[in-house]
């Protein structure tokens, strides 16, 4: 009951005033800034795709340009913008570490707190919500092959196969991600759920490897605040080329009210401070859902892409080609 109550207030969510406040003038910011660069990020892109090795680091490099532009663009656009921006601008920490990460941490701690990333994104309903935006992706026709990028542990790609499972859904999931010990974890708890889910490794960032038309639908959940700005540019590039049905990728957005949330869900639902510190700074290392909208819409297929706030507090990117 608890669980459902929670659900149902996660799926209305509240956006903090400042938030609201910003996000139209970073939209009428991140449009003018899409008609400047729109037509160089284009050129780029072809020559990526034709796979120049120059070409990443330029995408790479115009995205971040234009998302510091943007901040600075904001920030300068009244009185407001600017005492909102100064206030984030010390609470944005994109080189800050989490624990999870650090390869010298001990294995039962960096466990936990897997374990209980895993629980919050159960209790919270995170996963059943991703899953409701990549539902109208989904073939009627036939099996939708699922490429989970930067998966970890394999959280979501396991949660897919669950719910397959039960509802009957065909779906053949792969979860990748660039630590082969993180797969261990995933292929464990599927074996000892039963569930059918290939896992691999894979870099996020270079889907050369893959056969033209292998996946329908390119997947990556919670995983870009792991990337520098102008890389989030180049992974959304390479997946919307690589994906036959559409890309959905989601992540949290960055909030200070929501860090005070997670440092009372760690300390006293969890118990775990590994877990509290990890969650504030996530939320201190997400993206707006503005800014990924800028560096999702640099490409040419940029008006095709939905980028918008999901509640309780995460960004979604989806492109739809099943249409
Ligand atoms: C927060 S974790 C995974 C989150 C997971 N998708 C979820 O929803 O719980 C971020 C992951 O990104 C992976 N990663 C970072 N850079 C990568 C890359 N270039 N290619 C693939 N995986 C990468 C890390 O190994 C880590 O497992």
């Amino acid at each position: 009951m608890l669980q459902a109550g929670f659900r149902r207030w996660a799926r209305r969510g509240v956006r903090v005033p400042g938030d609201v406040l910003l996000a139209s003038t970073r939209g009428r910011v991140l449009r003018e800034l899409q008609e400047r660069h729109r037509a160089e990020a284009t050129r780029i892109g072809a020559r990526l795709r034709a796979g120049e090795p120059a070409a990443r680091e330029e995408l790479a490099s115009l995205a971040t340009r234009a998302l510091m532009e943007l901040r600075r663009g904001v920030a300068s656009a009244n009185l407001l913008s600017r005492l909102f921006s100064t206030v984030d601008r010390r609470w944005l920490a994109p080189g800050a570490i989490e624990l999870m990460d650090m390869p010298e941490l001990d294995e039962t701690r960096r466990t936990r707190i897997i374990e209980a990333l895993d629980r919050w994104n159960v209790l919270s309903g995170s996963y059943d919500l991703f899953l409701d935006e990549l539902r109208p992706l989904l073939r009627p026709d036939g099996p939708t092959r699922i490429l989970d990028l930067a998966s970890g542990h394999a959280g979501f790609a396991l949660h897919l196969s669950r719910v397959a499972r039960s509802e009957g859904l065909d779906l053949r999931v792969t979860a990748t991600d660039r630590s082969a010990t993180y797969l261990e974890v995933g292929r464990a708890r599927a074996a000892a759920e039963g569930l059918c889910l290939e896992l691999r490794v894979q870099d996020a960032l270079d889907l050369s490897n893959l056969e033209p038309g292998e996946f329908d639908i390119i997947t990556c959940t919670q995983a870009l605040h792991h990337f520098p700005a102008g890389l989030v540019a180049v992974m959304f590039e390479t997946a919307v080329r690589a994906a036959g049905r559409g890309v959905v990728f989601i992540d949290g957005s960055r909030s200070a009210m929501h860090a005070a949330t997670m440092t009372a869900v760690g300390h006293l639902w969890f118990r775990q401070p590994d877990f509290t510190h990890d969650s504030v700074v996530s939320l201190r290392r997400f993206f707006y859902p503005e800014e990924l909208e800028l560096l999702a819409h640099l490409g040419d297929w940029g008006d095709g892409v939905e980028a918008r706030w999901m509640p309780p507090n995460h960004c979604l990117l989806r492109l739809d080609r099943s249409r």
